[in-house]
């Protein structure tokens, strides 16, 4: 017997079952981005390599260690998205959005790191991200913040959850900073690990970012980058702090906040959630007023942020949202070869009228069609047995026997079952039935629900 093929390690399948809560997710994010006047934007999913490393910075983790990089037919150095704001800001600058405009854009896709996977964290993963551009001041900062938490009261998660923010300056102050950095770490180059030793030179900022335990008081000891920003960064920070307090949003300053990417300049966040684990940051963001230079644009202001969708559906799975059930409204049961067939056109125009039927396909009795009803939690059963179909008719049960089962024309079924589902009528209703009677008898029709439509017939 030859093996089964499994999928990719850190990739992983999305199964029915789980996916009801990720819709529910997406919905949330979908109108939280359309109410802040956020429009979508969809990039591909892989990019030239170079994006990535003008971007993120070579001597990052992300681009020296978990991409997945390749070369096509060509020998073009290719890779999948590790993240989405560099493409964001190439495409913006490749199709002149950025021209003379303030955008606002959002995204929500796949992306690729080659980690370590472990509980939240993924070679595959998802996020959803923001990005705001042409917008110098702090207001648009503290606005991306206020979304998030918009965000978060919808999906009830707010519990727990901490924001981290700190400010990396403006290049000018990172310069100043990364050199008293230098010379701190100099002093105890024997301390340092093999990475921390390699950045001191390429990358010292990224030192700060090292998980290594035994680096951990070296780091807490350094100097913090808030001792050298200069008048026009703190005042962009002070302003920013001001605005989340207006909001009443509570935050922490952390000065080791140095985020795993380079284009960051000025205002950096994360978002964090003590229901997480280890990998309790589920989502993150900042300023990148370089950025669009650092791909040969002109300057372009941007801020934005990223959430991890996995983490966040995991967020709302531990705050036990409800997913939604299961949308089955109605099961049609069907009992030989002509109520089968009927059954099927039924089904059918019961979808047209924007009913979620399921059909019984593959026989089988009464009582087990009854039962895959009950567990699809259908709320009406039409039922249609050889006599039902010879006269065409169905017979149309109320699953929670509130009402009895009534024997209906197949053509009135969509009346029937609409009466069922929404029992109350709204006098806008009422009033558009009179007028569709009155139109069906000025053309001398004879009056049928099922050319009513469900514009009409339900609220
Ligand atoms: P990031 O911090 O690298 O930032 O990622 C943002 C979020 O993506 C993280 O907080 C986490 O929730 C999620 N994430 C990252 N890696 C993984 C993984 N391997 N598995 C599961 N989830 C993960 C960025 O990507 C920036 N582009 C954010 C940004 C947008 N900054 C400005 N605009």
């Amino acid at each position: 017997m030859i093996g089964k093929i499994q999928s990719v390690r850190g990739m992983n399948d999305l199964l029915p079952g789980q996916i009801e809560v990720w819709h529910a997710v997406e919905r949330a994010i979908r109108s939280v981005a359309v109410e802040y006047g956020y429009r979508e934007i969809r990039l591909p999913l892989l990019e030239k390599t170079e994006l990535f490393k003008r971007s993120i910075g070579e001597v990052t983790d992300i681009v020296e260690k978990e991409m997945y990089t390749f070369l096509d037919q060509r020998g073009n150095s290719l890779s999948l998205r590790p993240e989405a704001t560099a493409s964001c800001v190439r495409a913006g600058l490749q199709h002149g959005l950025f021209h003379n405009a303030q955008v606002r854009l959002w995204y929500m896709g796949p992306m690729f790191r080659y980690e370590r996977p472990q509980k939240g964290r993924y070679r595959q993963f998802h996020q959803f991200g923001i990005e705001a551009f042409g917008w110098t001041g702090p207001d648009i900062d503290a606005e991306i913040i206020a979304l998030g938490v918009k965000l978060w009261k919808m999906l009830g998660i707010g519990q727990g959850v901490t924001l981290q923010v700190n400010s990396l300056g403006d290049v000018e102050s990172r310069a100043r900073y990364r050199g008293n950095l230098v010379t701190y770490f100099e002093r105890f180059k024997n301390d340092l690990d093999r990475d921390s030793r390699r950045r001191l030179d390429m990358n010292p900022l990224r030192i700060l970012d090292s998980r290594n335990p035994a680096m951990q008081d070296l780091i807490q000891n350094a100097p913090t980058m808030i001792e050298y920003l200069d008048d026009a960064s703190r005042k962009h920070f002070d302003l920013f702090c001001e605005y989340l307090s207006l909001l009443n949003i509570s935050f922490e300053i952390d000065h080791r906040l140095v985020r795993g990417l380079d284009y960051y300049t000025n205002t950096v966040f994360e978002w964090k959630s003590e229901h997480l684990g280890a990998q309790n940051a589920f989502c993150a963001g900042g300023r990148y007023d370089g950025l669009a230079e650092l791909l040969g644009g002109r300057s372009v202001p941007g801020a934005g942020f990223a959430l991890g969708v996995e983490r966040l559906v995991e967020l709302v799975n531990i705050g036990k949202m409800q997913p939604e059930g299961h949308p089955t409204q109605v099961y049609v049961c069907v009992l030989g070869s002509s109520a089968a067939k009927l059954g099927f056109k039924a089904a059918e125009s019961l979808r047209h009228l924007g009913i979620c039927a399921t059909l019984n396909c593959g026989g089988g009795k009464l009582a087990s069609q009854l039962r895959k009803a009950h567990k699809l939690k259908a709320a009406v059963s039409i039922i249609i047995g050889d006599q039902e179909a010879g006269t065409n008719t169905a017979v149309v049960k109320d699953m929670n026997a509130k009402r009895a089962q009534t024997i209906v024309a197949i053509d009135d079924i969509g009346a029937a079952v609409t009466d069922l589902l929404n029992p109350k009528w709204t006098d806008f209703q009422i009033y558009l039935w009179c007028g569709h009677v009155k139109w069906l008898q000025s053309r001398n029709e004879s009056i049928s629900w099922s050319s009513y439509g469900r514009s009409i017939a339900g609220p």
